[in-house]
């Protein structure tokens, strides 16, 4: 469902916006600034950062270490706010957005894939994946059987009790896949997601992000790995906090 009353009506034209809010646009960052530290320790992690990513694109960012990577993840994934620039995240402004209001949206739109998989390790697979659905307020028994549904479809049917301590690493990352699937997110954002990965069960989890991507999945992945970046439609390289083509 589209949120046609916060949705941006800047640019196209009024006809398009009002088939399509944000004329399908899942990312609009426009002139991002991010810095840390003061005085002679500030250091600038992104400079004037503008680009957009549309409905069911696969977007690699690919930059070396130090590059602003995980300062852009951040703010894309709304985990932390830039200095100045303007942000829409499915055709909301959250600029100027509060916390509160910043992790609804972050637990509607984005399902989030690490490079450590992130899952709670004292939980079942099951649980693990129904966690955000009863965060967006499903009964425990709706969300159980969503993330039974979406844990077959990752081809962890067999595994579903099983605690993330007792999978290998190529079926945790699909426990996560799983948990960034359920829900209707508008976007699978991965940071690194192969990086704690051998080089055969990474390139599966890449097989898949590719699967999920032909039918019809928004994703931006992060890496430092011009390997990995392949594996997306559209690559953008970041160096120095700069966007560089
Ligand atoms: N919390 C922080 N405090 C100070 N400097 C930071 C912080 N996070 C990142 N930086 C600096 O910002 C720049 C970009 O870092 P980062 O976004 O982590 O890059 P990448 O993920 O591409 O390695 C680097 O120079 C880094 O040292
Ligand atoms: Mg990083």
């Amino acid at each position: 469902m589209r949120n046609t009353a916060l949705a941006a009506g800047n640019g196209g034209s009024a006809r398009a916006a009002a088939s399509e809010p944000n004329n399908g646009r899942i990312i609009q960052m426009s002139r991002i600034y991010k810095s840390y530290g003061k005085g002679q320790n500030k250091i600038t992690a992104l400079s004037d950062i503008s680009f957009e990513v549309g409905r069911g694109e696969f977007v690699a960012i690919l930059g070396p270490s130090g590059s602003g990577k995980t300062t852009l993840m951040n703010i894309i994934g709304l985990m932390d706010a830039a200095d100045s620039g303007e942000y829409a995240l499915d055709g909301v402004d959250v600029s100027n957005a509060r916390e509160n209001s910043l992790a609804r949206l972050r637990n509607a739109k984005i399902g989030f894939v690490f490079q450590k998989f992130n899952l709670i390790p004292k939980y079942s697979a099951l649980y693990n994946v129904a966690l955000p659905l009863m965060l967006q307020g499903r009964s425990y028994r709706a969300a159980k059987s969503e993330a039974r549904e979406t844990l077959e479809r990752v081809g962890l049917g067999d595994r579903m009790k099983h605690k993330p301590s007792e999978l290998s690493g190529g079926q945790t990352q699909r426990v996560a896949i799983a948990r960034a699937l359920v829900g209707g997110c508008s976007l699978i954002l991965a940071d690194e997601p192969t990086g704690a990965l051998d080089q055969k069960t990474g390139a599966e989890v890449l097989d898949f992000m590719q699967e999920l991507n032909a039918e019809g999945r928004t994703i931006v992945m992060i890496t430092h790995d011009v390997n990995i970046a392949a594996r997306a439609r559209r690559i953008v390289h970041v160096e120095d906090g700069r966007i560089v083509y």
